[in-house]
């Protein structure tokens, strides 16, 4: 999401910086000077860290001399244009914008003049995470297949007709149906990828039946006054990043919740600890929903706890249409950006997931038992296993501790009743513990070698005196991308982790690893493809001041190329291929940040609205992308 209203809630810093509690032996000094990245590297390989591939924390590698065979492809200059630039011999194609119709026949897009009904039978805005499920392992499924597709938000300036003055409940209902995620079946005609009329095309809003399981379905902090089961939430909302798992279900992250409340009381209303720690506040993010819909307001005591309802990961069946999405609790509720998801080397389920909040935190879940046999007994592999929040010792290694009630501080006297409300308040408890606070942890996703790669976007706040091995730079506002291996597979309680890369101008500039030809900023989407090339999305800052873009690394040689550069006032997010990854699909959110004076793509029309949409991109000789 752009940074204008991630970063409302409060951060209590009850986790003291690691700088203070570990002997820093990484000065600061010695991680920005040009020479220091080396040294920095260089102490992170020859330590624990040296589990990790020797020497290939980011430094070292990063010169633009490097040969990689996974990056054939010649890159791109930075871009700051109108248009999407794929490398030479490659083609870029837009496809499913906001508002088109799910399947052939539906309503028709119709700018600012839809209807509230019509949207809800439209692909949403702000198009983020998505997966490309093949209609079946044969080579027809490289050319149809069903798209799960996340709309993160709406910009309601230019998503209603008169903006946003005069609120209506048209208007929240629009808003609502903006968001959530789209399900549609896809096809490759003539050239093209098209929506198919389908059984499998469907929409989930702000208002979808949703169910609750793991430990906090029912309790009484997900009860409101029109579910008194605590069961039957309405909506999915904010869905950012994604993820998928080997059982064949898609994961939409429920991300910024919190601003899309508000109180009818105004001023008057004082959030509570919990709601402090999750960024309620009367004012919210503006949406103004609240003002026709009582579920979204705070100060309505039947939905006091309906904001305990959202900040979930919620599995969806994309071949089932009738199976309602549910809420797994057991993945913890905070603010998620996507959800890595693997087995592990007995068959258990491991989901690596990121708080994306200044100086929140890294997460992993473990269930007790292979996840084929919970399924077998038909029950969710995520509903019995254990949330962990990790800790970054500054030699390069690390632990997962465990967020169990009656384990260290989660207990009663403490605030956490029981397992459900260390869930429902994983941010407290994860506190508690003393995890690590990072440079706003987005995206995650595990490479061939069983590495876990996850993305810090940035992080301005961070002072001098907060700065640790993990998050080695004040005023980050580059960001940087970490590497981290279990010792013992995904089941470790220990780590070893590396700075993969210092995002930046280039060359050391501001600390940075990359050469400037690869210069990139706001790392945030992250997908390591069935070859084990590295893609990295940026959303925000970029040097020079161009528009946000997607690059590839190989993790092995630590090379980074520019692969694409997006439109003015976009972030590049969401990433997906084919299973002979020969198409690759890419989102475009917010061009122009909504406005037709700063963007008109897809269209090109001078000062048409500009729409979120996703890229097919594909190689002209018909090979794999990247290659
Ligand atoms: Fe929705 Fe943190 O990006
Ligand atoms: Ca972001
Ligand atoms: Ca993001």
């Amino acid at each position: 999401m752009i940074d204008l209203t991630d970063n409302a809630s409060t951060h209590p810093s009850t986790a003291e910086p690691m700088a203070q509690i570990i002997d820093k032996r990484v000065s600061r000094r010695s991680l920005l000077g040009s020479g220091g990245v080396l040294a920095a590297a260089a102490f992170l390989a020859g330590g624990p860290g040296s589990m990790l591939r020797p020497g290939s924390a980011g430094a070292v590698q990063l010169t633009g001399k490097a040969m990689s065979p996974l990056l054939g492809f010649e890159p791109i200059p930075l871009g700051f244009g109108d248009e999407i630039v794929v490398p030479h011999g490659y083609t870029a194609t837009a496809a499913f914008p906001w508002g088109d119709p799910i399947v052939p026949g539906g309503p028709a897009f119709r700018g600012l003049a839809n209807s509230a009904a019509e949207q809800a039978e439209q692909f949403g805005m702000g198009h983020d995470g998505m997966y490309f499920f093949p209609i079946d392992d044969s080579e027809a499924g490289n050319r149809r297949g069903v798209l799960a597709m996340n709309h993160e938000y709406t910009l309601d300036a230019f998503f209603h007709e008169g903006g946003t003055d005069e609120w209506t409940a048209e208007k929240t209902l629009k808003s609502q149906n903006g968001h959530g995620l789209t399900v549609v079946e896809i096809e490759l005609v003539d050239g093209s990828w098209v929506t198919v009329d389908s059984r499998y095309a469907r929409r989930y809003t702000g208002n979808s039946p949703m169910t609750v399981s793991g430990p906090a379905a029912g309790h009484p902090l997900l009860q409101t006054g029109a579910d008194p089961a605590g069961m039957n939430p309405l909506g999915t909302l904010n869905n950012c990043g994604n993820g998928y798992t080997p059982w064949g279900t898609y994961l939409t992250c429920e991300e910024n919740f919190n601003g899309y409340f508000g109180s009818g009381l105004g001023a008057g209303f004082e959030p509570d600890e919990m709601q402090q720690r999750y960024g309620i506040t009367a004012e919210g993010f503006g949406y103004q929903w609240h003002t026709t819909d009582p579920r979204f307001d705070v100060s309505d005591e039947r939905y006091t706890n309906e904001p305990n309802r959202f900040g979930w990961v919620v599995e969806v069946d994309p071949m089932d249409p009738d199976a309602v999405p549910v809420k797994r609790t057991g993945l913890g509720r905070i603010k998620h950006e996507g959800a890595a998801v693997t087995t592990a080397g007995d068959g258990r389920v491991a989901c690596y997931m990121g708080d994306d909040e200044r100086y929140d935190y890294v997460y992993k879940y473990l269930s007790y038992n292979a996840w084929s046999d919970e399924l077998s007994w038909g029950r969710s592999p995520f509903d019995h296993g254990v949330l962990h929040v990790a800790k970054f010792l500054d030699d390069g290694s690390g632990f997962w501790m465990p967020l169990v009630h009656g384990h260290g501080p989660l207990t009663a006297a403490n605030g956490f009743a029981d397992q459900a409300e260390v869930l429902i308040k994983a941010r407290l408890a994860a506190d508690m513990l003393g995890a690590t606070p990072m440079d706003r942890p987005e995206w995650t996703t595990i490479g061939n070698q069983g590495e876990v790669f996850f993305t810090c976007t940035n992080n301005t706040q961070r002072t001098d005196d907060e700065i640790d091995a993990a998050n080695p730079r004040a005023e980050n506002s580059w960001g940087h991308i970490i590497r981290l291996k279990n010792d013992h597979d995904h089941l470790s309680v220990h780590f070893y982790w590396d700075l993969f890369v210092l995002a930046g101008p280039g060359d050391g500039v501001d600390g940075s690893t990359v050469p400037s030809e690869s210069a990139f900023g706001s790392p945030d989407g992250l997908w390591s493809d069935p070859s084990g090339r590295l893609w990295i999305e940026t959303d925000g800052a970029q040097p020079e001041d161009a528009n946000d873009q997607l690059l590839c690394s190989d993790p092995t040689t630590g090379e980074i190329k520019r692969f694409l550069t997006g439109v003015k006032g976009c972030e590049i997010t969401g990433i997906t291929m084919t299973p002979d990854q020969r198409t690759m699909f890419i989102n475009v959110q917010h061009p122009g940040n909504g406005d037709p004076e700063a963007s008109s793509w897809p269209s090109g029309v001078a000062c048409e609205l500009p729409r979120a949409a996703t890229v097919v991109i594909t190689k002209d000789d018909g090979g794999i992308i990247g290659s």
